[in-house]
């Protein structure tokens, strides 16, 4: 089964084609540099960047697909992200797919983002189900119990910012360009953490829930007594310049890190009190964060589990997880109509699929 894979839910425009093998073709155009001039995702400039790409990126996938001059014919399915994410985007992205679907009678499936992010690892190894889904984004962090690659239960969630956006304040704050996850982290390898620098927020107590206010709370209050800290400013990109930073935020980036990899290790560790997982998924933007990654591989280890973390180019947005959770949909039997709706940030995934033969729209 071929499955064309559509993203457009923030600040990437991503379509792929993905098979039962594996990628077929994948493309992807990133806005980062655009929103970075406003320190952040402008939703207005994101749709308009959607509406003029997803074209053009369209004849570049099925230009390298290797499907011959009548490509529609082959493709099984067209998957599109439905939410949550930000509306204008999603928008672009689902009634581009509708379009495709309805021009070509191909079958529609929308797909819940974060089940994208957490099937991205598929790609790449089996994994074992029951799994936990630790999924951790620049918008999201929820602890999902997942019963199969389609069944996905939220167990909890943040109350506040998202791990990511934990990470792009602090580094904002330090004077790092959006978005500063990333920057942080190479900031962090040339440091050294101190455990007790920062607070692992919200943890003394019994709940699932994450919030990172008190730890940006207590980052804003470090770099406020330490502005002599704060990154260098200059023309050139930041990432170039990343070797003047000083010893002292190199440090206390390792620290916040190990503070955000520590608090979503504790409350990981307490979801599985609540069922027994026979495999860890870490997955989304963050999932690419290095200390993460280590922390996660020690708490696998303690509890004897396999961990599947993608790999690099897999953690942040992109289609080819999007095709992957539409290709798994389709297998369950899954499938939408022309009524398919966009689903903003904050509102529940509705569980309004078709179940049985797909019908084109
Ligand atoms: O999953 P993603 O690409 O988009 C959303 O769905 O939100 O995640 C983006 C987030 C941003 O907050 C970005 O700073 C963060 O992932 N990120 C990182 C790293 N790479 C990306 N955070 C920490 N360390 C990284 N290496
Ligand atoms: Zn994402």
């Amino acid at each position: 089964m071929l499955v064309l894979g559509i993203e457009s839910s923030c600040d990437e425009t991503a379509l792929a084609l993905v098979d039962n093998s594996g990628v077929r073709a994948s493309v992807i155009s990133s806005q980062a540099d655009i929103h970075a001039l406003f320190g952040g995702v402008v939703p207005e400039l994101a749709s308009r960047e959607h509406c003029r790409l997803i074209g053009p990126l369209l004849d570049s996938l099925l230009a390298q697909s290797g499907l011959g001059d009548d490509p529609w014919k082959h493709i099984d399915r067209i998957a599109v992200t439905r939410g949550p994410g930000l509306m204008g985007s999603l928008l672009v992205g689902v009634a581009f797919a509708k379009a495709l679907s309805l021009a070509h009678g191909i079958p529609l499936i929308g797909v819940d983002h974060l089940l994208g992010h957490l099937l991205a690892v598929e790609m790449e190894e089996p994994v074992e189900f029951p799994a936990l889904g630790v999924l951790i984004s620049g918008g999201h962090t929820h602890l999902c119990r997942m019963d199969s690659p389609v069944d996905m239960i939220v167990l909890g969630r943040t109350i506040d910012d998202a791990a990511g956006e934990a990470c792009d304040k602090f580094a904002k704050m330090a004077g790092l360009p959006y978005p500063g996850g990333a920057l942080l982290d190479a900031l962090g390898k040339r440091g050294h953490a101190d455990p007790r620098l920062f607070p692992r927020p919200y943890t003394h107590n019994d709940n699932l829930d994450f919030s990172f206010s008190g730890l940006k709370t207590a980052g804003s209050l470090w770099l406020s007594q330490h502005p002599e800290c704060r990154f260098p400013a200059g023309d050139t990109p930041a990432r170039e310049r990343l070797g003047l930073a000083g010893q002292e935020l190199c440090d206390a980036a390792a620290s916040y890190l190990l503070a955000v990899a520590e608090t979503l290790s504790i409350k990981a560790e307490r979801a599985m009190s609540l069922f027994s997982p026979r495999s860890i998924i870490v997955a989304g933007g963050v999932a690419a964060n290095s200390v993460v990654r280590s922390v996660f591989r020690v708490l696998a280890e303690k509890r004897r589990l396999p961990l599947h973390i993608p790999s690099l180019s897999l953690c942040g947005d992109n289609a080819v997880m999007i095709a992957r959770a539409g290709w798994r949909m389709a297998q369950a039997g899954r499938h939408h109509d022309l009524s398919l709706s966009a689903i903003p940030r904050g509102q529940v995934i509705p569980e309004d699929w078709t179940c049985g033969a797909a019908q084109a729209c």
